[in-house]
């Protein structure tokens, strides 16, 4: 959506508020013996306390409340009892939620306890690139700049991007134009970040795969060659100089 009125940003910032603060407790609650249903109840009732609606479930009828996905599960994880995290896991928690008709989105892979499985790295490059992509974006910039400068960063890393997950627009629909925002050079976009406009930009950097493909649960999205996968997401708008991120509570900084 484009921010039209004072009414629109502070809608704007409370719902990307409270999604930001959901994600940093869940992910404080997180830890080895626990498993991704109790994670993902615990979210739901802080999300419930601001009388916000979890997003995957209002949108998609997701089967929880929030998307945790755990090792090699990229994305949209669905909470479960019998998933019961251990040390070293790599987990990604992805928060969205409509408060008064606005939507916020957000999320972060971290890691369990102690990184016995060296995940340390990949996650780090996905939040330091997100940063660092969010501080290139203004009114003006090219979409498949942004992209490029994802991609090229991860692969100086030795990483790639995923391909078919992406940011979108958001505001009052989760997914808003624009449609996507890749993690890539796409030559065909021409589109370009328009002042004011509120976008969920989001990483997706793994450590070799270029795609994923949906589970036989239907939701549950895996690289295709059984990478690992990061992801970070913030919710901001676009302005003249530095984007304003509205989930900045969140802890991603
Ligand atoms: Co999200
Ligand atoms: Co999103």
């Amino acid at each position: 959506m484009s921010i039209k009125s004072e009414q629109d940003l502070n809608g704007m910032k409370k719902a990307s508020e409270v999604v930001g603060e959901t994600l940093y407790e869940m992910r404080k609650f997180a830890r080895p013996g626990i498993s991704t249903l109790e994670i993902d109840v615990y979210g739901y009732k802080i999300l419930n306390s601001y009388g916000a609606n979890p997003a995957p479930k209002k949108e998609y009828n997701f089967p929880g409340w929030n998307c945790i996905s755990v090792n090699n599960e990229a994305a949209h994880g669905i909470p479960s009892k019998s998933v019961i995290l251990k040390e070293g896991d790599l987990v990604n928690i992805d928060v969205s939620a409509e408060l008064n008709g606005f939507y916020g989105d957000n999320g972060g892979s971290f890691v369990v306890g102690e990184d016995i499985n060296n995940h340390i790295p990949l996650v780090e490059a996905s939040q330091e690139i997100l940063l660092t992509a969010i501080d290139r974006i203004k009114g003006g910039v090219k979409i498949s700049a942004i992209g490029g400068f994802i991609e090229k960063e991860a692969k100086k890393r030795g990483f790639t991007t995923i391909k078919n997950l992406t940011g979108h627009g958001i505001g009052r629909k989760l997914h808003d134009s624009p449609r996507e925002l890749p993690c890539y050079k796409d030559r065909f976009n021409l589109e370009r970040f328009r002042k004011n406009s509120v976008i969920a930009l989001e990483t997706f950097i793994s450590t070799k795969s270029r795609f994923v493909r949906t589970a036989k649960d239907g939701w549950t999205l895996f690289a295709e060659d059984g990478s690992f996968v990061a992801q970070h997401e913030h919710t901001l708008v676009v302005t003249d100089g530095k984007p304003i991120i509205l989930t900045h509570n969140n802890g991603i900084n």
